[in-house]
């Protein structure tokens, strides 16, 4: 017989196509938003899951899905996996990495220059009929070209900002990260290590792209901002918690800082009414891996983990290395 798995939220037909040759598949094409206790309900008899960063796997669902064997997220992010909980039930997480790399750094780059150069703002603006004439100051921003980027977090998607950055636009660029890149990957992103404060100090722009952790949880906020250059701007392509939103909100009304990119937000999707009231902020909703090829390619990593695990006994892209090989057998 064939494993059971459910596709939590709706996707690519032709990856449920793939999917439903080795699984009896049970999806949501309809979307429908499911509370956790849903998710248990629906995960029951499961052996595997195709999740997004959506879907919360806690303690509580596996103690309720004894079945279960992998969970697959379509997202190189996976701070909704409770990955010490998913050990400990011999739970594999796996996530989508690599897929999305350059399409990320491509966005994270593309809401820096709207947020430096005040696309939004000027946009909403001339929707509205203000634009009468032309005029020496109107949404004049900041450089891009020549000017400081700071990169909080330099894995992957951190180094291909640096390359856009330094390679395309000149910039001279420092980061912060744990550990230290070998000096070849620096010397390819002409990056330099600097500490959290001398980041923070000197970025004209500064970008983060940290994962998401409790020890990361406001790693900006009140103190980090007023570190910050008043004329320096802010973008989150990271994760929404990384930054305190309502500071944040406060620091771009009152002039702290000059402007700020999110893609992500604390509480995701609702989105803290003070960064829909201040007008140098540039909004979007968790889109930085969106393009129609990336998504296809993160949605086939996560059913080609679903398949390497259950059918063929290993999975590609493991997050919790130490769970053992399985085989196709249902515990
Ligand atoms: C990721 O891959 O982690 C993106 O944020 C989409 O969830």
């Amino acid at each position: 017989m064939k494993p059971s798995i459910l596709v939590a939220r709706a996707v690519f037909p032709e990856v449920l196509d793939k999917l439903a040759q080795h699984f009896q598949v049970t999806s949501n094409q309809n979307d429908e938003l499911w509370m956790p206790a849903q998710l248990i309900e629906k995960m029951q008899g499961m052996q595997g899951a195709f999740t997004t960063g959506s879907e919360r796997i806690s303690a509580e669902l596996l103690a309720a899905c004894p079945d279960l064997k992998i969970c697959a997220n379509m997202a190189v992010g996976f701070n909704n996996f409770d990955l010490d909980a998913m050990s400990a039930a011999g739970v594999l997480g796996t996530n989508s990495p690599d897929v999305l790399t350059d399409t990320t750094a491509d966005f994270g780059f593309a809401l820096l220059l709207a947020t430096a150069r005040r696309l939004s703002e000027s946009e909403h603006f001339l929707r509205a009929g203000h634009w009468s004439r032309w005029r020496y100051d109107m949404f004049a921003g900041a450089e891009v070209h020549g000017s400081t980027l700071g990169i909080l977090g330099m894995g992957r998607i951190g180094q291909g900002i640096a390359k856009r950055g330094a390679h395309g636009f000149g910039m001279n660029v420092i980061y912060h990260n744990r550990s230290h890149l070998d000096a070849a990957t620096e010397a390819a992103c002409r990056a330099r290590w600097v500490s959290k404060s001398e980041l923070l100090a000197s970025s004209d722009h500064l970008v983060l792209v940290l994962p998401y952790s409790a020890q990361a949880h406001h790693t900006i906020g009140v103190a980090e901002l007023a570190q910050m250059k008043c004329t320096a701007t802010l973008v989150n392509i990271a994760r929404g918690g990384i930054v305190d939103d309502a500071a944040l909100a406060a620091a771009l009304r009152q002039g702290v800082i000059a402007a700020a990119g999110l893609d992500v937000f604390e509480g995701e999707p609702a989105v803290h009414p003070d960064l829909l009231t201040v007008s140098n902020v540039v909004l979007t909703p968790h889109i930085a891996s969106a393009t129609q090829s990336t998504r296809r390619a993160m949605a086939q990593l996560a059913a080609d983990n679903l398949i390497a695990y259950l059918v063929h006994g290993k999975a590609l892209t493991p997050l919790n290395c130490k769970l053992p090989a399985t085989t196709a057998s249902i515990k």
